[in-house]
């Protein structure tokens, strides 16, 4: 019987898909390379409706038409090297779906060159790791909405599942679903950074123990704060290191890796013009942690930041609960003007409150928060910032005094908080109705003149800023000697 899925590429991401897939009654045929790889899937497989081909020919030739084939390989080279592998085997109408962390510009490009030869290519964010690609993950399918349809019953089967149905929905046109998986992942950095700046802080400004820290995130997972990453971040104070019996995270080198998507989404929004320094902050503290020599030698000329604040550790904690609560609020925030944003420059016609609801179950930034944030979406679907939202200007108005708490702790302790630091100045620069950029402006006429803009009348102005005095207009000329 001809399969209902193809996938390429049987790693663990691949192959837990596969299974996944197999899991709710269809069949699929894998392909890889490697021989291995496709042995132990079987293996695994067992008696699953699942086989494989150890040749692209025998692969395609194993599909039902129209062919729905996923390519999980790594994001770059590889995919365009597949594409062109495969493409030549297939018939028109058939359908690639790129599952990989890809750029959205790669996107782009791949969606238009196929779409010109008849092939449907659909650009597939899918977040939650192994154990999500194994039992349920988050999808954010983009590109052509009616080969979306030929897949929904498939992927609504395998996805995650939340309150409000599967983690899964058409996300709009082109790339608008690699976008939004990369902004996903913009997310993702900044609250993971804003978590581990709590422990940081937690830990070294009022000597809060890895047991007391493990008891705080489970309790904080239990209330507004619940999410899988706090959830995860309270399971890691458990532990064990297995050679020293150490806790874990001690032993753990604090040099933070990445693979490029938190870069991404800052840099787009910096050509979008969206401000989302919370983001930006969590990107440039993972560069930052990777400079461990120069950190080292540092720490050895300037040793005098030491605690000099001792709070009460408990209200600390209560603080940094808000805190917490606040930025990733501003997270999300940051990240879903960004995704309005370019939904609007690139037509991907994006629905916000439907990705929310998709990130509510299956993804890494799956919380509790996603209810009010789709509640204030649907409410108002053109909603540009959260910040504007009634549902949020209470929370945000009360904690923010717990932010600045925290923050005075921190630099009061020489304790680094970059991303709350940049998280409050973005609040509060965005609910001042005067900001100090009068004078960036006056500095940029007087230097280039490069003109200005008047709060009294309309125009575009330009000053003669060595003259000092002001050049006052007689108010009658007659009157003049
Ligand atoms: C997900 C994750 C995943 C990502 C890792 C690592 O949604 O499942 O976002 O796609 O690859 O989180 O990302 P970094 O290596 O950049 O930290």
């Amino acid at each position: 019987m001809p399969a209902h899925f193809g996938m390429i590429g049987l790693g663990t991401m691949g192959s837990n898909l596969v299974m996944n897939i197999a899991d709710h009654g269809f069949e699929v045929c894998g392909y890889d390379r490697d021989e291995k790889q496709r042995k132990k899937l079987q293996e695994v497989a067992g008696d699953r409706p699942v086989t494989t081909a150890a040749t692209p020919e025998e692969f395609v030739a194993a599909l039902q038409t129209p062919r729905i084939i996923m390519l999980l390989v790594p994001a770059g080279k590889i995919v365009d090297t597949v594409i062109g592998e495969i493409t030549p085997l297939l018939s028109k109408g058939d359908i690639l779906i790129d599952g990989g962390n890809s750029h959205y510009t790669d996107t782009e490009r791949r969606y238009a060159a196929l779409r010109d030869s008849g092939f449907h290519f659909i650009g597939m964010g899918v977040s939650g790791g192994e154990e999500g690609a194994r039992f349920g993950p988050s999808l954010m399918p983009g590109g052509n909405k009616e080969s979306y349809e030929l897949m929904r019953s498939i992927l609504e089967a395998i996805a995650a599942k939340s309150d409000e149905g599967a983690c899964v929905a058409y996300i709009g046109n082109a790339a608008a679903g690699h976008y939004t998986k990369m902004v996903h992942n913009g997310i993702e950095y900044a609250m993971m950074q804003l978590i581990s700046e709590v422990y940081g802080i937690l830990k070294y400004g009022a000597g809060v123990s890895n047991e007391r820290m493990q008891q705080v995130f489970a309790e904080w997972n239990k209330a507004e704060l619940q999410s899988f990453l706090v959830e995860i971040t309270a399971d890691i104070f458990l532990k064990k290191d297995d050679d020293t019996g150490n806790d874990l995270v001690d032993m753990i080198l604090d040099k933070a890796k990445q693979k490029g998507t938190g870069l991404w989404t800052s840099q787009s929004a910096l050509e979008l013009n969206v401000p989302l320094p919370t983001i930006d902050s969590a990107v440039t503290m993972r560069y930052l942690s990777a400079l461990k020599t120069e950190r080292k030698k540092a720490a050895n000329i300037y040793p005098g930041h030491t605690a000099e604040a001792h709070p009460d550790a408990e209200q600390l904690i209560a603080a940094a609960r808000n805190a917490l609560y606040m930025g990733f609020l501003l997270a999300y925030g940051q990240g879903l003007q960004l995704l309005t944003v370019a939904s609007a420059q690139f037509n991907y016609d994006i629905n916000i409150a439907e990705v929310i609801r998709v990130w509510k179950g299956g993804c890494i930034i799956r919380s509790a928060m996603l209810n009010d944030l789709r509640k204030a979406y649907t409410q108002d679907p053109s909603l540009s910032n959260l910040i504007l939202s009634p549902v949020f200007s209470e929370s945000l108005q009360k904690h923010r005094g717990d932010m600045v708490s925290l923050l005075q702790t921190a630099m009061a302790s020489g304790l680094p908080a970059a991303t709350f630091a940049a998280t409050l100045s973005y609040f509060d620069a965005y609910c001042r109705e005067r900001l100090p950029a009068n004078l960036i402006q006056a500095q940029r006429d007087y230097f280039g003149a490069h003109t200005y803009e008047r709060i009294d009348k309309e125009g575009v102005f330009h000053a003669d800023w060595e003259n000092k005095a002001p050049t006052v207009t007689p108010p009658n000329k007659d009157l003049q000697e």
